[in-house]
């Protein structure tokens, strides 16, 4: 079970260029949700303030299940991390910590091999027990067979940055699928994988009972995996996000009409204006002329 629940989030730039002014939507238990919007939008920061990456100016996000979260970058690794730092890097807080422990304890081995040494790698393996270590290393062997066609032992230490962009991607996305974590994030899960990547991708979010919210620009797999959308649309104001309870082949529609909306609202404001200002016009002349006009005129000019 889980979900995840943006209330009014507010988030300022830098610069001090208001990015969101008001997010509001949720993702319910099992639900399989697509975030699209522009370049630049402001989609990615949307998910790490769900993430708890980034701090809101203001606004909630509440999550219910553990969080499992692909950022967009995977799939242009270029620096040294290995296969085991990536698998480690999007599980379950306590197996991260544990990792740490453990890397620790076996470089203070490599340096100086003395009994307190020895005893803290001994520790460190305990504690990577006590935490399911070795059952995450069975999935990861999964993972590794599915993505790479090698098992973990041997995928292990390959550094991240030797595998193509769409494996790197299908790694993180067979980790976070088989994983504990009963909500995930996807940033762009489908960048770099070739078709039939795609539609392997495409068939295991329809299947998952996971709650799931990815961001993509792939008009195939948003209008055959999403249940909802979730729109980002770019204002001087901050962009406006809103939904659309229906998949991605009536979102078109439903965004012209949403724009269409408020083109007759401002509209009919127009009108409304020119109207009170030809009111405005014709109570400044007669206020020449009365009193009693003259503070009607007044009471009036501050509907402006
Ligand atoms: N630290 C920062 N300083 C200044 N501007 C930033 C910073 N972080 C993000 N931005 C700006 O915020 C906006 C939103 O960025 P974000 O990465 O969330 O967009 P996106 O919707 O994910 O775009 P894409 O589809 O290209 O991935 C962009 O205009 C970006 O330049
Ligand atoms: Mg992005």
């Amino acid at each position: 079970m889980g979900h995840l629940e943006a209330g009014h989030l507010e988030y300022y730039l830098p610069d001090g260029r208001v990015l969101l002014g008001d997010a509001s939507f949720r993702v319910a238990d099992g639900a399989v949700v697509a975030l699209v919007g522009a370049n630049g939008a402001g989609k990615t920061t949307l998910l790490r303030l769900l993430a708890g990456e980034l701090q809101p100016h203001g606004g909630t996000v509440s999550v219910s299940g553990g969080l499992g979260v692909m950022p967009q970058f995977v799939g242009s690794v270029r620096d040294e991390r290995t296969v085991r730092d990536l698998l480690v890097s999007v599980s379950q807080p306590r197996i991260r910590e544990a990792a740490k422990e453990v890397d620790a304890a076996e470089e203070k081995i490599l340096t100086v091999d003395d009994e307190a040494a020895q005893m803290a790698y001994a520790q460190a393996l305990s504690d990577w027990a006590e935490a399911r270590g070795y059952e995450a290393e069975t999935v990861w062997d999964m993972c590794t067979m599915a993505a790479l066609g090698v098992p973990y032992e041997k995928a292990q230490w390959r550094e991240v940055r030797t595998l193509s962009g769409g494996e790197q991607k299908r790694l993180v996305l067979e980790a976070l699928l088989r994983g504990p974590d009963e909500v995930l994030l996807l940033d762009e899960p489908d960048n770099y994988l070739d078709v039939p990547g795609k539609r392997w991708l495409e068939e295991k979010l329809k299947e998952t009972r996971k709650t799931v919210l990815f961001v993509s620009h792939d008009r195939e797999l948003l209008s055959r995996a999403a249940e909802k959308i979730v729109s980002v649309e770019p204002s001087a104001a901050g962009s406006d996000v809103w939904v659309h309870g229906g998949g991605f082949a009536t979102y078109h529609d439903a965004r012209k009409e949403r724009f269409a909306r408020f083109e007759e609202l401002l509209r009919r404001w127009q009108e409304e204006h020119a109207r009170l200002k030809a009111l405005v016009l014709r109570m400044r002349q007669q206020a020449a002329n009365s009193p009693d006009m003259a503070n009607r005129y007044h009471a009036m000019q501050t509907r402006f």
